[in-house]
């Protein structure tokens, strides 16, 4: 960001502290940075250290989140799933407190073992351990089993 506009989380106003070594997803639509993590599985409970920050003011979107994951640099494959809930997240990777890439999250063409089908007569839903598969849509998602397709509220649809 230049000077004149900072996000809200320049050094004079930092919410959550800078990182040495991981990875930062920034511009979270708001209230969005607990699905983040439910979406790639981290909850704390490893011992992962976490900073989220909720509902920051923010020049571009109004209200963003932002999480750091120390320690862990994330794939582009395994946050281009983000995409589905914080399609304006930006990925940087963090090395000794250099952002050393940047880069915004992509739509995957299918996403795998994330998502349920709301439909509870799909195969994926039944006692049987069938993996979620849906393509991705311009505008939701599209089950691969039963062709039951979800537009709105993916996040209630993250499996847990
Ligand atoms: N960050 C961090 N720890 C570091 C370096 C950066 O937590 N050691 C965070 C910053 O607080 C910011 C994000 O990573 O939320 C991106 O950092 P940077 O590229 O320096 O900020 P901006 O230029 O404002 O990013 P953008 O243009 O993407 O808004
Ligand atoms: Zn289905």
């Amino acid at each position: 960001d230049d000077h004149e506009h900072h996000d809200g989380n320049d050094d004079h106003e930092l919410r959550v502290s800078k990182i040495r070594d991981g990875t930062v997803i920034d511009h979270v639509r708001g209230g969005q940075a607990l699905n983040v993590l439910a979406i790639l599985g981290i909850d704390g409970s490893e011992g992962e250290e976490l900073s989220v920050g909720m509902n920051v003011p923010s020049d571009r979107l109004g209200r963003k989140d932002i999480v750091k994951v120390e320690g862990r640099e994330l794939s582009q494959d395994e946050v281009d799933v983000l995409s589905l809930i914080a399609p304006d997240a930006t990925i940087n990777i963090v090395r000794d407190y250099e952002v050393i890439e940047k880069h915004r999250v992509e739509p995957p063409e299918i996403v795998e073992g994330v998502l349920s089908c709301p439909n509870t007569g799909c195969i994926t839903t039944g006692d049987e351990p069938v993996t979620s598969r849906f393509e991705v849509l311009e505008d939701g998602v599209r089950c691969s089993y039963c062709g039951t397709i979800a537009r709105e509220e993916l996040a209630s649809l993250i499996e847990t």
